[in-house]
């Protein structure tokens, strides 16, 4: 039973190992991904656990799997999430459609005109992480993250550096933790047998403190609204606000529009297009879970991008100087100008073009599909593995891919999927504006 099952792929004569890839999981894994790709090829068949998987790193197939075929991956990967609200926030939700309703709730709380009034809370505490002494940038810019998310996902002024026990500080770092050990790797690999098992792989308590917390603030929110209702500019702007308010449009709301209007938050994602006003409402379950996720995908992302941004500024004076210069020439942060910034976008990109945050995007393949002109089909069942650092490093899509040139991004010409550190498509980040407005 063992040697047809993991020899599935080579039957088929599809390159790849003939078992699971230890270094897959005890590795450094961008490294693993890596020296897989060089090893195997672009296309590879594995094994995740006792899961077939195959691996995808083209460009033209994976505009085809997310986009053109979406219908056919409209899954991440199949996770055990156990009792937590957290398996009802839109990455954990099966692509169906309640994952549809919840994303187009979602993502007109990115639009441009709610961006300009959340860079109040950020530019806020960006000042007061000045400073002129030696610092731990990690921990820092750590903390600078944390402060954001709580200002922007619950209106809550954490002051991390000075509170680090406050308890929304506490929780999230524990939700963040995972449970760790077995039960995330059992979760992960055979989320079956951990459903069987019962497992938790998150910490329950820690989930239980942001149920009462999201409670507590809509219900002071159902009163603070209806005496507010006549006074726009009283009107909190963070994301369980913008998530009470989705039914209205920016202009109800009294938000400033950019000249692109509304639409302005999918460009990023390949161009697709959900409906463009929410469908229906959340419950409160649902609305506790995207504040979860807000810490989940949100914290260690933007926080190792920035922490990684100066790191490659503090080895290369020549751009750090090239930057500083540019930044003289702002008077004001405002929204606007941050778009205008074209080398600091460009160091940005360069940056996670080299270190992008999520080094496995992955698929569930719902039916049988035939993959382009490879003459591979992929049948129903199977995970789509996608290793964004090692499609960022190819050297036939990126000229010496190792090196730190955020000038490649000043008039880009690569293909649009060989840089996905946001994934794409329909199930790509739906916060990519509000993820650059966070780290510029
Ligand atoms: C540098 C910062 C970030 C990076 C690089 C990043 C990257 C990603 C990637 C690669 C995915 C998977 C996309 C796919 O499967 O195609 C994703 C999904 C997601 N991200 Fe982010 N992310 C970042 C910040 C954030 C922040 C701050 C939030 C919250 C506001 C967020 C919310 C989400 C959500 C909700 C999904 C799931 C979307 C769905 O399944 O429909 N991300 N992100």
């Amino acid at each position: 039973y063992l040697r047809r099952r993991f020899t599935y792929w080579s039957r088929k004569g599809v390159p790849g190992p003939n078992f699971i890839e230890y270094e897959a999981f005890t590795g450094v894994h961008h490294e693993y991904t890596l020296e897989a790709v060089k090893k195997w090829g672009r296309v590879y068949g594995t094994y995740t656990g006792f899961q077939r998987s195959i691996a995808i790193n083209e460009p033209d197939l994976l505009r085809d799997i997310m986009v053109k075929d979406f219908n056919i991956m409209p899954d991440h990967k199949h996770f055990h999430v156990g009792s937590s609200k957290i398996g009802q926030s839109l990455f954990f939700m099966p692509g169906d459609d309640d994952w549809k309703r919840v994303r187009s709730i979602l993502t007109p709380v990115f639009t441009s005109g709610k961006l300009r009034a959340m860079l109040g809370h950020i530019g806020g505490i960006a000042d007061k992480f000045v400073e002129r002494k030696p610092v731990d940038m990690r921990n820092y810019v750590g903390a600078f993250t944390m402060d954001v998310i709580c200002a922007c996902g619950y209106g809550i002024q954490a002051d991390t550096i000075n509170n680090p026990d406050h308890p929304i500080v506490t929780n999230a770092k524990r939700v963040l933790g995972f449970n760790g050990g077995l039960s995330i790797v059992l979760s992960a690999l055979t989320p079956g047998l951990a459903r069987l098992l019962r497992l938790e792989p998150f910490d329950i308590k820690a989930v239980k403190y942001f149920d009462g917390l999201t409670k507590q603030i809509l219900n002071e929110r159902k009163v603070n609204n209806k005496s507010t209702a006549n006074d726009k500019s009283k009107r909190r702007t963070d994301f369980i606000q913008l998530i009470l308010d989705s039914e209205k449009s920016d202009k109800e709301l009294g938000y400033h529009l950019g000249s692109e209007g509304e639409a302005d938050n999918e460009s990023t994602t390949g161009g697709q297009q959900l409906a463009k006003k929410s469908v229906g409402t959340l419950t409160q379950d649902e609305t506790i879970a995207q504040g979860l996720i807000f810490f989940l995908a949100g914290y260690d992302t933007t926080s190792a991008s920035i922490t990684n941004a100066l790191h490659f500024l503090s080895k290369h004076p020549d751009c750090q100087q090239r930057l500083y210069e540019e930044l003289r020439t702002c008077d004001e942060f405002t929204y606007e100008k941050l778009s205008q910034l074209k080398y600091l976008n460009a160091v940005i990109n360069e940056t996670i073009r080299l270190a992008p945050s999520l080094t496995r995007i992955q698929r569930e393949c719902l039916s049988d599909y035939k993959l382009g002109n490879t003459g591979i089909t992929i049948p129903a069942g199977t995970s789509v593995e996608i290793y964004p650092y090692a499609i960022h490093r190819d050297p036939d899509f990126w000229p010496n891919p190792n090196d730190f040139i955020p000038d490649r991004f000043l008039e880009p010409t690569h293909h649009p999927y060989a840089y996905i550190p946001f994934g794409g498509g329909p199930r790509g980040d739906p916060s990519v504006q509000y993820d650059y407005v966070f780290m510029l």
